[in-house]
């Protein structure tokens, strides 16, 4: 029987999503263009591993089996699949075309509205990817100030500035290695004992889960400023999710350049460089910053129509209430079970499970979690991705099922049966770290 969110009696039916993974073995390495999607964040022999549809909130896999999901695209999907205001946008702009030999209008006039609602938006430029802006950022702090470290605090994309703090930095020359840094955040202690003279940029993820403490934020843009040292919000996560303008708007704090991608465009390959107007004149004739799809314009007309939905929907609004009814629902349940070892943490729009230590392994309490949502109709990696599209009853039935699963974790933990429950191979950990690694030995030059 197909596994249905009402109908689901049992662990999905996946032979057709293994059948592609069989195909892809040896094809695709590590199967998978994105991590957070791949097989070693799923339980391997339970969870679907391919998806074929998405409506709303719901997604369908290869085998037809349905699912409400957290993930939404690993954030892209704010307003949810198949939205009928973007996908006629996008149709729209289809029958006209896709990419062009000149430039496109649109790219004038998502311009002129990311300047009405992100704060330091008096310069723009687009590109494909969260890591293509990330590191144009980092080439135009580079080129400005004429120094070469940088500070980071998050994660940034896969290219070798960035890449060189993680353990899986293979290829990348040392001479590169040497410049970048990694402070923690919330400790600013860790940020004072590395900023130098010698610091281009500070790149950070203004928010991940933990809220800014003491002013955090305000203390490391002064002492930006202080420095001439250049900062960057990487809004990937913030942006258009916090609220319209990002971090930005919500901390009432202006960085020199903020980079944005997932959100802008519900799911359509877009990301946005913003800053200020005399550092970003560097791209003039300074920094070369140019790509072929730079200017697509069927992701410039669902960003155009995900900006208009967004403001006149009040999406900000919705999907930070109906993330606070789930964050504070699993919380109660975890309370009335009497487990202290799991709560949900973040901000309403996009909180995380956690599973600490003292209660077994986290991966395999995950693993186990993740198998009976998955058992129940729910795609889940440990993360609440609120889109627009996430009902009520979405979020009742979720919170329905965690009642029960929570339950059966609690016993598999009193009896010690929680790695012998998992039906496949457990979730391996991610590379994501955002603290405590690679930070630099005090005042190194
Ligand atoms: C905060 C942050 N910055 C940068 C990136 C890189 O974006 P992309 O994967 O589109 O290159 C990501 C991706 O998840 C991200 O979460």
């Amino acid at each position: 029987m197909l596994n249905n969110i009402a109908t689901n009696q049992d662990y999905p039916v996946i032979d057709k999503s293994n059948d592609l993974y069989k195909r892809a073995q040896g094809l695709i390495p590590c199967y998978t263009q994105t991590l957070a999607k791949g097989p070693t964040q799923y339980v391997n022999g339970i969870a679907p591993k391919y998806l074929v549809k998405g409506k709303g909130s719901h997604v369908w896999d290869a085998d037809g089996n349905e699912y409400i999901d957290f993930n939404m695209g690993i954030g892209p999907l704010i307003l949810g699949y198949a939205y009928p205001a973007i996908d006629e946008a996008i149709r729209r702009q289809l029958d006209d075309g896709i990419t062009f030999s000149l430039m496109h209008p649109l790219e004038v006039e998502v311009a002129e509205m990311l300047r009405e609602i992100i704060p330091n938006a008096e310069s723009v430029r687009y590109s494909k990817s969260g890591a293509d802006v990330t590191s144009a950022a980092i080439r135009i702090a580079r080129a400005y100030t004429g120094r070469s470290k940088i500070l980071c605090c998050g994660y940034h994309g896969w290219h070798d500035w960035y890449v060189s703090t993680i353990a899986l930095n293979a290829g990348i020359p040392e001479a590169v290695k040497d410049l970048t840094f990694t402070f923690s955040f919330n400790d600013i202690e860790s940020f004072l004992l590395s900023i130098d003279d010698d610091i281009a940029a500070v790149i950070l993820e203004p928010v991940v889960f933990e809220a800014p403490r003491d002013n955090i934020l305000y203390k490391i843009a002064e002492t930006c400023r202080e420095r001439g040292t250049i900062l960057i919000f990487d809004e990937m996560w913030t942006g258009f999710r916090m609220s319209n303008g990002g971090a930005q708007e919500y901390f009432g704090i202006k960085a020199d350049m903020a980079t944005f991608s997932k959100a802008i465009a519900n799911g359509m390959p877009l990301s946005v460089l913003t800053g200020r107007r005399d550092l970003m004149q560097v791209l003039e004739d300074e920094v070369f910053f140019f790509t072929t799809f730079g200017g697509e314009a069927l992701s410039l007309a669902a960003a155009k129509a995900t900006i208009i939905e967004m403001k006149n929907k009040n999406v900000i609004t919705t999907i930070s209430a109906t993330g606070e009814i789930l964050k504070e629902g699993y919380n109660k349940i975890a309370a009335e079970l009497s487990l202290d070892f799991t709560k949900a943490i973040g901000y309403s729009f996009r909180t995380m499970v956690t599973f600490d230590e003292k209660a077994g392994n986290p991966l395999e309490l995950k693993s186990f979690v993740q198998q009976e949502l998955i058992k129940r109709g729910i795609l889940w990696s440990g993360m609440h991705n609120i889109s627009y599209s996430h009902s009520i009853q979405d979020i009742e039935y979720t919170l329905s099922a965690y009642k029960e699963v929570l339950g059966l974790l609690k016993d598999a933990v009193r009896d010690n049966t929680v790695l012998r429950q998992i039906r496949g191979i457990p979730v391996q950990p991610t590379f994501r770290k955002t603290s405590g690694f690679n930070t630099k030995p005090r005042n190194q030059k």
